[in-house]
């Protein structure tokens, strides 16, 4: 058996002024008619038998995802709701933990909600190529060909060979000088950030290297409450648990660890630039959304909510216009917009 776990717990700051605290990246058709979170399900969807997938999400996003999630005919099987946020290493325990109760260990295919894959046939076939080494306790990561010696990502170098293989090193986002030189040695993967496991050996792995997370994530399962499929985690014991995410506190620890290299044209959408490069551009590398007008433009990005966008003779420049902000950046620079969000925050 195989559950999906949807993670949504992203703010998704970096392509604001779209997407926000209240409205994340996730609940955003930003790549086609569907939502990020929506698009998630509906490429597993055809994978699993049972039909159900398991989500764990902020509490203040519990009506926005079963709603979306409601409208493209998937019902999870468990909407988990984290009262704060953890990070990704004790969202996945209380989804294996929900996974776990009644003495089943599913396969779990983790999965951010924020992702593109543009070849989901390849997508599907790498993770049923995977299944069965994950089924004999395999914590599988799916690896990806780096092209830039981005620090944003987790490195995965790989024991010479095929298919599945071992992971020889794990690093989570190293510094850029590190970084570049694993670029150069070409023995390195990005982590996709998507994995599969059985629900037991994840858990079996925080027992080893995380055993206080996982008291306090048994602590706020046990105590959860129920109210049909939402299931809130206690308040109190969740506060109580360590903040990590599964690269560092696992991944990068765990001798069962392994790598299925994949080519299905993913991209994690962390900025302007990353969207325009999954858009359809036109001949001039132009790409636009909404009511868009360019004359004399090159390899320029333009996002339009509502009223017409008018650009003249400008290069390498994203536009981004909504109803009460207005982005106006290089595209080189857009990943500064962080620092535009924490200049409002610390306005307000
Ligand atoms: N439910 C829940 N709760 N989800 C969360 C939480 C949380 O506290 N924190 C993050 N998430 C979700 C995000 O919404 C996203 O879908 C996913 O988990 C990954 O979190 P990010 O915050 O986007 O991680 P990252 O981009 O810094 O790094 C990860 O992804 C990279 C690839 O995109 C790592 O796995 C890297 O190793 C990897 O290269
Ligand atoms: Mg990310």
């Amino acid at each position: 058996d195989l559950i999906p776990v949807l993670l949504s717990g992203g703010s998704g700051t970096r392509l604001w002024p779209l997407s926000r605290e209240g409205y994340p990246k996730q609940f955003l058709a930003l790549a086609g008619e569907h939502s990020m979170l929506q698009a998630t399900w509906l490429r597993v969807a055809s994978l699993v038998r049972e039909g159900a997938p398991l989500v764990v999400t902020n509490e203040n996003h519990r009506f926005m995802v079963a709603e979306q999630l409601r409208q493209v005919g998937c019902t999870p099987s468990a909407i988990v709701l984290e009262p704060v946020a953890r990070n990704t290493a004790p969202a996945i325990a209380a989804a294996a933990l929900q996974a776990t109760r009644e003495g089943a260990d599913p396969l779990l295919l983790v999965l951010p909600s924020d992702h593109v894959i543009a070849d989901e046939d390849a997508f599907r076939a790498a993770v049923q190529a995977a299944a069965p080494r994950a089924s004999e306790g395999a914590l599988i990561t799916f690896g990806i060909v780096p092209t830039a010696p981005e620090t944003g990502y987790g490195y995965i170098k790989a024991a010479p060979g095929e298919g599945v293989r071992s992971v020889e090193r794990f690093v989570e986002k190293p510094d850029a000088d590190t970084a570049e030189a694993y670029l150069a040695s070409g023995a390195y993967f990005w982590n996709s950030g998507m994995f599969l496991f059985r629900a037991s050996r994840y858990l079996h792995e925080l027992e080893k290297h995380q055993p206080d997370m996982l008291a306090a994530c048994r602590e706020a399962f046990d105590k959860a409450s129920r109210d049909s499929d939402f299931l809130r985690l206690d308040q109190a014991a969740f506060e109580a648990c360590p903040s990590d995410s599964i690269d560092y506190a696992v991944m990068e620890k765990t001798e069962a660890a392994e790598v299925l290299p994949i080519e299905a044209g993913w991209n994690d959408v962390g900025s302007w630039a990353a969207l325009w490069e999954v858009a359809a551009q036109d001949g001039d590398g132009n790409a636009h959304h909404g009511d868009v007008m360019a004359i004399d433009c090159r390899n320029s990005y333009a996002w339009s909510e509502r009223r017409l966008v008018a650009m003249i003779g400008l290069d390498d420049t994203v536009v981004v216009d909504t109803d009460d902000a207005l982005l106006v950046a290089h595209r080189d620079r857009v990943q500064e917009v962080k620092q535009i969000v924490e200049r409002l925050k610390g306005d307000a």
